[in-house]
């Protein structure tokens, strides 16, 4: 059955069905997978470059952290999403709190329009809260419809900048 012809509170309980949680170390592999799968969404697969080891040096071990939590299929324990974040402190002179930056964040194409989206940023609050941090920034592709609907539905708005890049050495 399609999300849109589930009724109501068949809705509410596939919601239910997942947890939203830190990564661990078990679900590197499983993360990893749909990573690429997002760039592989984003048709930039081509410019991937990140391996496993890395992704786990990155998370458990790397001086500047980057963080992770998946959202967990209660009944079958498979991963269906996760989300990366990192804090950041740019831009202070101009704010109240340092930022958390919303990395890479997909949901598995079947367990979309669910509201696990909305349960993922809920969940990512509850720790910038225990952080003091009161705003988030977020990078979306601009051919990504779907992402910059979800975004501005969820209270996000597109700041007015050109956002420049350079690379000092590639592998
Ligand atoms: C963007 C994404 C994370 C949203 O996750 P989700 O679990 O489907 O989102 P939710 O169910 O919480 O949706 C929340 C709201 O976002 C908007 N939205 C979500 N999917 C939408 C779609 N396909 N079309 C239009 N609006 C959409 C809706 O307003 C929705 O609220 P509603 O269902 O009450 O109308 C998911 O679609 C995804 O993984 N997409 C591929 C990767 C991606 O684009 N990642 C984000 C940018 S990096």
């Amino acid at each position: 059955m399609t999300n849109s012809l589930l009724s109501n509170s068949a809705y509410r309980h596939r919601c239910k069905m997942f947890t939203i949680r830190k990564i661990l170390e078990k679900d590197l592999k499983e993360v990893y997978e749909m990573l690429q799968d997002l760039a592989a969404y984003d048709k930039i697969l081509d410019k991937f470059k990140l391996t496993e080891e890395e992704m786990r040096h990155y998370i458990f071990k790397d001086q500047f952290p980057w963080s992770c939590l998946v959202a967990e299929n209660l009944y079958d324990n498979s991963l269906k999403g996760f989300l990366f974040y990192t804090f950041s402190s740019i831009n202070r002179a101009f704010h109240l709190s340092a930022q958390v930056y919303v990395d890479h964040f997909y949901i598995k194409p079947d367990c979309r329009r669910l509201g696990l989206g909305k349960r993922f940023l809920e969940e990512l609050k509850k720790t910038l809260k225990e952080h003091k941090v009161n705003r988030m920034e977020v990078w979306c592709m601009k051919t990504n419809k779907i992402g910059n609907e979800f975004y501005k539905k969820n209270g996000f708005h597109m700041i007015n900048a050109n956002i420049y890049q350079h690379i000092l050495s590639e592998r």
